[in-house]
Formats: structure tokens, C-alpha cells, sequence
């Protein structure tokens, strides 16, 4: 009957795991099971925390439903999602900078041709957003399919209303690049908010007194043939919680200064009523290959 201490225990594990087929697998399962033994012995866990530990992760399994992925966002707030991001995307040779999808891309956005109001219905300070997507050189790529989302003056999601079924998108929408790589719309500029609270997540993070906010951010998920899709979002400058955002998602490279105009017409030389923001960034897409990845809710659901 072999006994073990807690070191030897360590190695027979690894050694249970010494006929798998995969070696991709065998080599992820050791170093699973090194880092958590790992952080057993470090820290001298306890019956009690350990109990704390299966529990917090049962409810964070039952939380998920069909529109809400409870675990991303626990990976989200640890910063497990941004260092996937991380090693993913060293190199990228001036590229854009990537970010976190989130939990509300809800994929194929709508079409709608340039220049049209995403937000139309919607309260808020008027946005006219521009961009152009080139390769690494600065030739316009055309015909790119670019999904954009973002929350609304409330800090919501489209998708986290119960109208969303039946009133449809606001919000976001799908625009196809120019020939010359353009395209632009208008919305609202959308404001800071928090990540849902009402979760074992939201209660971790009361309970190590950290703040569930994000800056103010548009989503762009931009999918060129031939190139890496690229998944990221559009900080607004000056906001109050770039310095701590709740995922961990900003970057340098991805803030962008809005600015307040009173011209009485817009870049695409239609009228404005009141004054609006203009929001200019560019992106520069990666030779490469990938799938753009499915929404959240839809990978959980078919998997
Ligand atoms: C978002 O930007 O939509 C988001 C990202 C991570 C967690 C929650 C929300
Ligand atoms: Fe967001």
C-alpha cells in the first residue's frame, strides 16, 4: 500500500498521469497539479478554506446560464484572461493591441451601412466614430467585416436587458470596410461601468475590497482573411478607472482621445443638431490565421 508525504505525493501524481496519449495534455495536467499542490503547501491550506474553495466554485458553476458565463468572469477579475491574452499576442510588430472579448459579444452583429446610428433611440452625448483598417504597412484592407459593441449611458449592455429578445440590438452593430479601408457610425459616448456583482464573483471582490468598475471602452472585433483576427477595445481617455480596471484589460496603445466639437456637421457631411465627441483609431491587423471566436454564451451552450 503506497504512503506518501506531501512532497512524494507530488511525484505520484505526475507519475498517474505517465501513459497519456496527448502529450499537449500529460504536459498541462503535471503543471495543474505542481501549481495547486504547489499552493496547498505554500499555504498550509486549511479543512476550512479548502471547503470555502469547492463551495465558492460550485456556485460559481450554478450562476452560468445560457446568457451569462460566471467562470470567464472569475478569470476575468484574477487576470487569467488577459495573461491567455498576454502569451498569445507577444509579438506584435506594431499591430494593434489585443484585449479581453468579454462576456457580451453576442456574434454576427447586425450589418448596417456606414454612417448609420447605433444608438439611435438611446439617451446620451452624441459620438461620430471613425477608423480604417490597414496591414502592417498602411495599405487599406477592404471588405473586412468589423463587429463593434459597447454599454449604454447606464452602464448596460443591450444583452443584459430583459427587452433584448424582443426589441433587438442597440448598441452594435456590424460595418464592412471601404476600398480605402474606412468606416464610421455614429452612437453615444458610452460611459464606465460595472461588471455584474450579483455572483460569487461580485462577492470576492467585495470581500478583498476592490471596485467592480471598467473604463469606458468600445468593443471592435475586427476579422480580415489572412489575418489574425484582431479582439479589442477603444478606451476613452481621462476616464476615472483606467488606472484600475476590475479585468485588467487596458493598454497604452488602446486610448484614445475623444474630442467635443460644436461643427454643425459631422465628418461624413451630415448635419448635427447639438454638440458630439469624435472618436478617431485606426487598426493595424497581424498577418496570420485564427478563427474570430464565438460568443461566450454560444461556446458554453454547444460545448
Ligand atoms: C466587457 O468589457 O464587456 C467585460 C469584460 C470582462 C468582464 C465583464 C465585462
Ligand atoms: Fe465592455
Amino acid at each position: 500500500m503506497p504512503q506518501f508525504n506531501d512532497t512524494e505525493l507530488t511525484e505520484a501524481v505526475i507519475r498517474s498521469f505517465g501513459e497519456t496519449p496527448n502529450p499537449r495534455v500529460k504536459f498541462l495536467m503535471e503543471e495543474l497539479v505542481k501549481s495547486l499542490h504547489d499552493f496547498v503547501r505554500k499555504t498550509d491550506l486549511t479543512f476550512d478554506e479548502w471547503g470555502y474553495a469547492i463551495d465558492f466554485l460550485t456556485r460559481t458553476g450554478q450562476k452560468c446560464t445560457s446568457i451569462r458565463q460566471e467562470f470567464i468572469l472569475l478569470s476575468d477579475v484574477l487576470g487569467v484572461s488577459m495573461l491567455v491574452d498576454a502569451v498569445n499576442h507577444r509579438e506584435r510588430d506594431g499591430a494593434t493591441e489585443t484585449t479581453v472579448l468579454g462576456p457580451f459579444y453576442v456574434g454576427e452583429h447586425k450589418p448596417m451601412p456606414h454612417g448609420s446610428d447605433i444608438s439611435a433611440d438611446l439617451p446620451g452625448e452624441r459620438m461620430f466614430v471613425q477608423s480604417r483598417v490597414t496591414d502592417l504597412e498602411g495599405k487599406p484592407l477592404a471588405g473586412v467585416p468589423v463587429d463593434v459593441w459597447h454599454a449604454d449611458d447606464d452602464g448596460f449592455y443591450d444583452s443584459q436587458k430583459p427587452t433584448y429578445e424582443t426589441q433587438g440590438p442597440s448598441s452594435r452593430a456590424r460595418f464592412t470596410t471601404d476600398a480605402d479601408g474606412r468606416l464610421f457610425f455614429r452612437t453615444i459616448l458610452p460611459c464606465s461601468y460595472p461588471i455584474p456583482t450579483d455572483g460569487p464573483v461580485g462577492e470576492m471582490i467585495l470581500q478583498v475590497h476592490r471596485h467592480a468598475m471598467r473604463p469606458a471602452h468600445i468593443h471592435f472585433l475586427v476579422d480580415a482573411p489572412g489575418y489574425q483576427p484582431l479582439i479589442t477595445h477603444v478606451f476613452i481617455e481621462g476616464d476615472k478607472y483606467l488606472d484600475s480596471d476590475v479585468v485588467f484589460g487596458v493598454k497604452d496603445d488602446l486610448i484614445s482621445k475623444v474630442e467635443k466639437r460644436s461643427d454643425a456637421v459631422m465628418p461624413d457631411g451630415k448635419p448635427a443638431d447639438e454638440s458630439w465627441y469624435l472618436m478617431t483609431y485606426d487598426f493595424r491587423m497581424k498577418p496570420g490565421e485564427g478563427t474570430a471566436p464565438k460568443p461566450m454564451m454560444a461556446a458554453a451552450v454547444d460545448a
